[in-house]
């Protein structure tokens, strides 16, 4: 009767035990599935899962050191549940009378205006979508990314935050927007009478592109090579610059930086290093070392001990434009081919010297005794062209994104929608991708809702905007030996 009992007993036991045991394998199996599937197939800010841009390639990021559930819980974490369901889009009054924005502001109208007519359509975007590395989405100030390829290093994580601090800085006043992006150097939308202008966001463009110039991820900070936001570098090559009066400065051209990036501007500049026959002193920055060292030689703010500044450009534009120009040393600018959103507005002679690509070393050397023997004139350069930095401050940065993204929304003939591939990205998610470094950058540059409205943009100039892009060809084609 025991063993009876026993026996009945072990049948209904045994059964649910073995259905149990197979729920858990199927459910630990789909579980595994699935976090295959979140770590091998959610793109994500960092570049998991994307690779690097083809038209623009670079060594693809490497995550060997994770294993799959810990990608997979990061990405579970970061990307699904960072960004909460409400959000903060009520406008806050300003307090703050408006001010005017700088001129070059005007160029906004320019770089929409081959769309003034014909609107922005969704299949300018599909079609243009083959260059984009990614696409933002702003609906309701939410902010969604749908991501393509990947970015070197840390700027899509950058240039993102830029875009969540414009939202908070002026809540529930940014409009709908869809816009594709390239995080990458080169302007790719070439103006000729073959081609449909397709509207792209890039850092740099040129007068022979379409794509729209949009500001750099370095305003808000570049962690690889410890560079902090604008504001703080401004005012800290500023407060560097004063050390010395322009005239007490050495008397030659300085430039220092990587002559290894596929640039023959850079090449030719290594032959102008000497300070007696070329007047200019070229130093060669070894990044690798400079990590290694701590940043020991890459201050910002102790380059400016030289009445002249060079400024050559990398593979395309370089960010150490803006550094340079903050210096109040006279800018030596070889053949400036490409131009970033702010500087459009320069002018030669004005804010700068031209220098010739062709004849490098014995133009430098004209410009250096040029200044030499006009110092009153040459620190004047040197004066108005910080001051024109000081003039594209972090709030002007913001103001221009904000015109921008105003103007080009005003001209989309369809109601943007959240890309069923994309995903919400916020403050909180972006902290929660970033490392250490990265995280202390980020929160270096986090902003606050303005108290003042957004500058006032200028009327559109674009005859005169073209009649200044002839004159600025003219002047640096004859070349500025006779200033
Ligand atoms: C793994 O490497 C990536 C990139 O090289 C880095 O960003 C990340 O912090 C590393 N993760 C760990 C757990 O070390
Ligand atoms: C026009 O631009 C496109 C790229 O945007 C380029 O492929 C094509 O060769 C250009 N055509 C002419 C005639 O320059
Ligand atoms: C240029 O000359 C200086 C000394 O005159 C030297 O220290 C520096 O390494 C030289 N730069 C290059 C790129 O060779
Ligand atoms: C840069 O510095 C590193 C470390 O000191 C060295 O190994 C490397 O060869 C240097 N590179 C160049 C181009 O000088
Ligand atoms: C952070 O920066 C320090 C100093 O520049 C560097 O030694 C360290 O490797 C960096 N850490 C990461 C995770 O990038």
């Amino acid at each position: 009767m025991d063993m009876f009992e026993r026996k009945a007993n072990r049948g209904p036991t045994s059964l649910p035990l073995f259905g149990v045991l197979l729920v858990v394998l199927v459910i630990t199996g789909v579980f595994l599935l699935a976090v295959d599937n979140l770590a091998t197939q959610t793109k994500t800010i960092i570049g998991y899962n994307l690779k690097p841009t083809p038209w623009h390639e670079f060594p693809a990021k490497n995550f060997n050191n994770e294993t799959k559930i810990a990608r997979a819980s990061k990405i579970i974490q970061c990307s699904y549940l960072s960004c909460g369901i409400l959000s903060l889009n009520d406008q806050i009054p300003f307090t703050r009378k408006i001010e005017r924005c700088p001129r070059f502001f005007r160029w906004i109208h320019h770089d929409l205006e081959p769309w003034s007519k014909t609107g922005i359509t969704h299949d300018h975007l599909m079609e243009v979508k083959q260059f984009a590395s990614f696409r933002i989405v702003i609906i309701s100030g939410k902010l969604y990314v749908d991501y393509y390829y990947d970015c070197v290093q840390s700027r899509a994580m950058f240039t993102i935050w830029g875009f969540l601090q414009l939202l908070k800085r002026y809540p529930g006043r940014i409009p709908d927007v869809d816009m594709m992006f390239d995080c990458m150097d080169k302007p790719l939308i070439e103006r000729n009478s073959s081609t449909t202008p397709l509207p792209i966001f890039r850092y740099c463009t040129t007068p022979e592109h379409y794509d729209i110039p949009f500001p750099d991820w370095s305003f808000w900070g570049w962690p690889e090579i410890n560079i902090g936001p604008w504001q703080d570098e401004f005012e800290s090559i500023k407060e560097g610059s004063q050390k010395q009066s322009w005239r007490n400065k050495h008397p030659y051209a300085y430039w220092r930086g990587n002559p290894d990036v596929v640039s023959p501007i850079r090449e030719a500049l290594m032959q102008c290093n000497d300070t007696e026959q070329w007047g200019a002193q070229i130093m060669r920055q070894n990044w690798t070392r400079e990590v290694m060292e701590g940043f020991k030689h890459s201050k910002l703010s102790n380059q400016c001990d030289h009445r002249y500044k060079i400024y050559a450009e990398g593979y395309a534009w370089s960010v150490s434009l803006k550094y340079i120009l903050s210096c109040g040393c006279v800018p030596l600018i070889i053949n400036p081919r490409y131009d970033d959103f702010f500087s459009r507005g320069l002018f030669p002679k004005r804010q700068y010297v031209p220098i010739s690509p062709l004849n490098i070393c014995p133009s430098i050397k004209t410009a250096v005794d040029w200044g030499n023997e006009n110092p009153i004139k040459a620190e004047e350069i040197g004066k108005a062209v910080q001051n024109y930095m000081e003039n594209v401050n972090i709030d002007r940065v913001y103001d221009y994104m904000y015109h921008l993204i105003v103007e080009y929304a005003k001209l989309l003939d369809f109601k943007p929608i959240r890309p069923s591939s994309s995903f919400e990205e916020c403050v909180d998610s972006l902290y929660c991708f970033a490392d250490q470094n990265q995280t202390s950058f980020l929160a270096r540059s986090a902003t606050t809702p303005s108290e003042a409205p957004p500058c006032t943009l200028p009327q559109p100039a674009n005859r005169q905007i073209d009649k200044m892009i002839a004159q600025k060809a003219k002047i640096i084609d004859s070349i500025q030996l006779f200033m």
